[in-house]
């Protein structure tokens, strides 16, 4: 299983903040955002990562992370020139990823305390896809699972004005090797980027996406407020740890 952090985009919904370094980059308590989602892919035994990153940040990333040495893993970099969707990832990847399977997760992605619960739903994939829901207060601002009355996924819509569940599809995604042509195939949204929930709804119609509860602690640091948020939950995280 080969591991995609996804750090690129422009990050303007957390302007000033990001005019002069990534979103990925800020910090989140007493780390950088990305070694969050970096952890958790280490905590999966995860070891060759491709880490993509926009252009004019790349020698940040570089400085922050190196070789992959430090965490005992390697790391390679790719340079998304523009943020055209999160699936392109598996473009750029194609070389990285070979005849391997891959997890991908995003750069401002924070799990936390969930690490046996991950590393089965990396060990146990064989083929298709998984995907993790987790029940929000907010659906709307991701993409919604609509379940039928077995709890089975009937379909996912990206950010819907009227969510039909509350569970959103948070930023952790596995996927079979199939994924690199699959990509291949699709063409951009009406917004112009290769999106990640019909890359997910090709699977699901394929009878091939698996779609896991999640019930541990996840947030995407989109904005002002999550971003603060997950800085206070990271330091409950460590106060707990530190009591045990
Ligand atoms: O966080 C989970 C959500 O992530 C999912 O529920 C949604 O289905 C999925 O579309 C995505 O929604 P976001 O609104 O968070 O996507 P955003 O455009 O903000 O991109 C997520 C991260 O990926 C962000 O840190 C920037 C980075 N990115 C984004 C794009 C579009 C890239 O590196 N390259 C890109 O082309």
């Amino acid at each position: 299983m080969k591991g995609i952090i996804l750090a690129g985009g422009a990050g303007t919904r957390l302007h000033p903040l990001t005019k002069i370094t990534s979103k990925q980059l800020l910090p989140v308590y007493d780390r950088p955002m990305i070694y969050y989602p970096l952890q958790t892919l280490l905590d999966a035994q995860i070891r060759e990562i491709l880490i993509i990153v926009a252009p004019d940040r790349a020698g940040d990333f570089l400085r922050l992370l190196g070789s992959g040495k430090e965490f005992d893993a390697k790391f390679t970099y790719e340079i998304q020139d523009k943020p055209e969707g999160l699936a392109q990832a598996f473009l750029l990847g194609k070389t990285f990823i070979g005849d391997d399977n891959v997890t991908m997760i995003l750069g401002d992605n924070i799990f936390l305390g969930n690490e046996t619960f991950l590393l089965n739903a990396i060990r146990t994939f064989s083929q298709g896809a998984r995907v993790f829901a987790k029940d929000v207060p907010d659906p709307e601002r991701f993409g919604v699972v609509e379940f039928d009355a077995q709890m089975r996924a009937r379909t996912i819509e990206e950010k819907p004005m009227r969510p039909k569940s509350n569970h959103a599809v948070t930023g952790l995604y596995i996927y079979d090797n199939s994924v690199v042509a699959r990509v291949e195939r699709q063409k951009p949204s009406a917004r112009g980027e290769l999106e990640i929930t019909d890359l997910n709804n090709r699977y699901l119609k394929d009878n091939q996406l698996d779609v896991c509860i999640y019930d541990g602690f996840w947030l995407d640091t989109g904005t002002f407020d999550a971003l603060l948020d997950a800085g206070i939950q990271v330091r409950e995280h460590r106060k707990g740890l530190r009591a045990q």
